[in-house]
């Protein structure tokens, strides 16, 4: 049965069975049938072709049209029975339309071959994921300046090294992420434009003899242009790769920004709550509750970056043109947005529901004698001191804090004065955590203005 299916296809030059294991290691239609409606699509458009061009008749492309629209129709409601004995999505697509329609269904794939077929499906579907992971990057983004807006001018500890360094803006932090998503926004539009060649029509590997209007090809089915050359069309899959790679960085802004939310939501850190929608209980600690869904973002991405490299090993060693070997990119490109599309929404949901804890990061900000770098730059600016000799009598004055076990603002002003006894009673104007960061205004700093204009033009540029 098995045998006999997959020869009308193809099998006009086999007389032996095939071993039970070659479905096995051949078939992809358990995963391929997510390609099913862009492989309708791409036939319609194809076989209209066809018919403009006098390739076949009117007739047998209407009654092509008809039965394509029917099988999807049953994909749609779950009635359509794939077969793996018919290996892929392709011929699955095809045996239905025989037998819905019978003999004109064998002109369809005329002037082409599952290769440039593929080639187009994989590419149309990947552009949809695109579109789709740029709606949600925006949202996430929407969700990011939200919080921004409404803490542009909190206080909270700013790291380097996970060490107290200078206090900064939630707001600030907020926008530090809004900065890494629009590039990934960015590089997902350069992305779509470098992929949005047509490959059909680029046959097995050598183009057609039959008379085809690529043009028209491509553009019903909304790409840019015909791909050039029927080789590379049908055999690379940078365009795969491509996605893989800007969904890994933007994965990796994901994963950092998870990370962030486990640390902060964490009772040492208490700078954040995260809502219950998003966090489970334990079911031995009653008191926990856990930051899961960031954490699995955190772990999901892994399988992007897996992803990533799983297809670039599969096409290093590939030589041109197509080889079985490309059918593994599927997997790898479906498990990848998948996990992409899903840590994405849950990030924007997390943040429009976290709550920052006002309070909690402002005293946070204090520690670790964060205004440190403020007093050094008084030095500078009122005493005219070189910045390193500042920098130096500003660590005698945090050692002397530091033996006091007190903050920087809480020192006598005569403790101050033993290092040295040019500063004034003006220092303490610049070591509370609120004038750090309203002093730092230059262009990108944390300074709540400089924070309320970057939130202004986000939004004007993202339409958000
Ligand atoms: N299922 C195949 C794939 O995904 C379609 C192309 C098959 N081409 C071929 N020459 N066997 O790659």
């Amino acid at each position: 049965m098995t045998q006999e299916k997959a020869n009308l296809m193809w099998g006009g030059r086999f007389a032996g069975g095939q071993d039970a294991l070659m479905e096995e290691i051949n078939a992809s239609i358990d995963f391929d049938k997510r390609l099913a409606e862009h492989d309708i699509f791409a036939s319609k458009v194809h076989a209209k072709m066809l018919s403009d061009q006098g390739i076949i008749s009117e007739e047998d492309y209407k009654s092509i049209v008809g039965g394509l629209d029917q099988i999807s129709l049953q994909i749609k409601k779950n009635e359509f029975i794939f077969d793996r004995a018919l290996e892929d999505i392709h011929m699955n697509v095809e045996a239905r339309l025989k037998e819905i329609i019978g003999e004109p269904a064998g002109r369809l794939h005329t002037a082409r071959s599952r290769n440039d077929q593929v080639a187009t499906d994989f590419r149309l579907w990947v552009r949809d994921q695109i579109d789709f992971s740029q709606k949600l990057i925006k949202s996430l983004i929407e969700a990011l300046l939200d919080q921004a807006e409404l803490g542009a001018d909190w206080v909270m500890p700013g790291f380097t090294h996970l060490q107290m360094a200078q206090p900064v803006t939630w707001g600030h932090h907020m926008m530090a992420y809004v900065e890494m998503f629009s590039r990934d926004l960015s590089r997902f539009t350069d992305a779509r434009d470098r992929m949005n060649e047509c490959p059909l029509g680029s046959a097995a590997l050598a183009g057609t003899s039959f008379p085809i209007n690529r043009e028209k090809t491509s553009s019903a089915l909304h790409f840019k242009a015909p791909s050039a050359n029927s080789l590379d069309a049908v055999s690379d899959r940078d365009f795969a790769l491509e996605f893989l790679s800007v969904s890994s960085i933007c994965g990796m802004h994901l994963s950092r920004l998870a990370e962030e939310l486990v640390i902060w939501s964490s009772a040492q850190f208490k700078l954040i709550s995260l809502s219950d929608r998003f966090s489970t209980g334990s079911s031995i600690m009653p008191q926990k509750k856990n930051p899961d869904a960031a954490e699995l973002i955190r772990a999901k991405i892994g399988r992007i970056f897996g992803a990533n490299v799983a297809l670039m090993i599969v096409m290093k060693g590939l030589p041109l043109a197509y080889s079985k070997d490309m059918q593994e990119d599927k997997e790898q490109v479906f498990d990848a947005a998948d996990n992409l599309m899903v840590a994405l929404a849950a990030m924007s949901g997390m943040i429009k529901d976290l709550k920052a804890n006002k309070e909690n990061m402002e005293a946070a900000a204090h520690f670790g004698f964060s205004t440190a770098t403020d007093l050094a730059d008084w030095l500078v600016q009122k005493l005219n001191l070189p910045f390193r000799e500042a920098h130096h009598i500003t660590g005698q004055i945090v050692q002397r804090a530091e033996v006091k076990k007190c903050d920087l603002c809480d020192l006598d002003l005569a403790v101050i004065r033993e290092v040295d006894d040019r500063i004034t009673e003006d220092i303490y104007s610049v070591l509370s955590v609120q004038n750090s960061v309203a002093s730092r205004a230059s262009y990108g700093g944390t300074a709540p203005s400089q924070v309320r204009s970057q939130i202004a033009r986000w939004r004007k540029t993202l339409e958000l």
